[in-house]
């Protein structure tokens, strides 16, 4: 038994930041930008909270899935940057479409995020525990981009983007890793209250301790490095216990956070450019959103046919990685 992806959505904030909007405020340029990064543009919220994404995600993904909100056995959303830290984005999310009694809640695998929760959601359905699960990922990393790191802020965008899925006897294989020696390479502490019993600062490894709380940091070099290796690994490995030679697949959708990790991966597996959906210029990288954005707007293209064999690959903070490999 497999899943079927039945239905996708997604939204966007309304604000486009370009590469030249930055140059105000730090030393960059979008030449610069562009040719690191593959970047010209994202879009940044202007007040839209991270779960009122979601939510219209959602929505857009029920109705592409002729489901109505009753039918959906549970909730799972994917995030970084949720809006709230108790209760979850799940909730949040979930209640503006209506759905009321679904058990809801919240996965952080950073950037692979969704690919995890795809493999959550394969568990449940396949144990009959759940015949309609509904992801939602939903980011807003302008939240916790830090706007005067120019080797990182020009690197993320908002937006969000949801699928539904049932089961089926597709066929469905995932390969799910991390890398914990990375463990600090992305990193964003959380924030604490005051607090009249703690006298001592919080005995944070020496990595980390002089990051400020709420911001996050990156080793982009390190990360890089790991990308480029850890993107074609995970595709191997998935598509070796699928049964399939990765010349086999139709699409590669990976995560988006630099086309030259993208391009660098798809080069160490062989793979022509023409296979892999790229969008990272116009939308940066919105961390676990990246994945079903790719989904929901190939789906409106008409570039996903039945039958497709396509393969989903992401890593991020953790380092967590890996990959899906499903038929459409
Ligand atoms: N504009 C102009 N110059 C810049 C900028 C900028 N925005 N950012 C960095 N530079 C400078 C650096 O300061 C450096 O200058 P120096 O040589 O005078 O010191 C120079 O450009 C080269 O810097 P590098 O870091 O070597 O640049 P590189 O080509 O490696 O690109 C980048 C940096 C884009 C961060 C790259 O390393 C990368 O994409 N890393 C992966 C990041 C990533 O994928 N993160 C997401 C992980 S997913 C998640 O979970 C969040």
């Amino acid at each position: 038994m497999g899943i079927s992806i039945l239905g996708a959505g997604c939204c966007l904030p309304q604000q486009e930041v370009d590469n030249h909007a930055f140059e105000s405020f730090i030393e960059t340029s979008d030449e610069w930008i562009t040719t690191r990064t593959g970047i010209h543009c994202r879009r940044i919220s202007d007040g839209i909270l991270t779960y009122q994404m979601g939510a219209e995600a959602a929505r857009q993904a029920l109705e592409n899935a002729n489901t109505s909100p009753e039918e959906i056995d549970m909730v799972i959303a994917t995030t970084v940057t949720a809006d709230a830290t108790t209760p979850s984005l799940a909730c949040l999310a979930a209640a503006e479409v209506g759905i009321h009694t679904a058990p809801c809640m919240d996965l952080n695998a950073a950037c692979t995020g969704f690919v995890y929760a795809l493999d959550v959601a394969e568990k449940y359905l396949r144990t009959d525990s759940a015949k309609k699960i509904l992801i939602i990922s939903a980011e807003m990393m302008s939240r916790i981009v830090n706007f005067k790191d120019r080797s990182s802020c020009v690197l993320f965008g908002d937006g969000a983007a949801a699928v539904v899925v049932g089961p089926s006897d597709k066929l469905y294989q995932s390969w799910l890793a991390c890398n914990l020696d990375g463990r600090y390479k992305i990193f964003s502490k959380a924030t604490n209250s005051e607090n009249p019993f703690r006298q001592n600062d919080f005995d944070w490894p020496e990595e980390v301790a002089h990051m400020q709380p709420g911001l996050m940091e990156m080793a982009g070099n390190d990360v890089y490095r790991f990308a480029t290796q850890a993107m074609p690994e995970a595709v191997q490995r998935c598509c070796e216990k699928a049964g399939l030679a990765p010349e086999q697949l139709d699409r590669i959708i990976p995560h988006q956070a630099n086309l030259r990790i993208i391009r660098t991966a798809m080069k160490h597996l062989g793979l022509p450019e023409e296979k892999v959906h790229i969008n990272i210029q116009h939308y940066g990288n919105i961390s676990s959103a990246c994945i079903p954005l790719s989904l929901c707007e190939m789906q409106r293209a008409g570039e996903l046919h039945p039958g497709d064999k396509i393969c989903l690959v992401g890593f991020g903070s953790g380092l967590t990685y890996g990959a899906a490999v499903l038929e459409w």
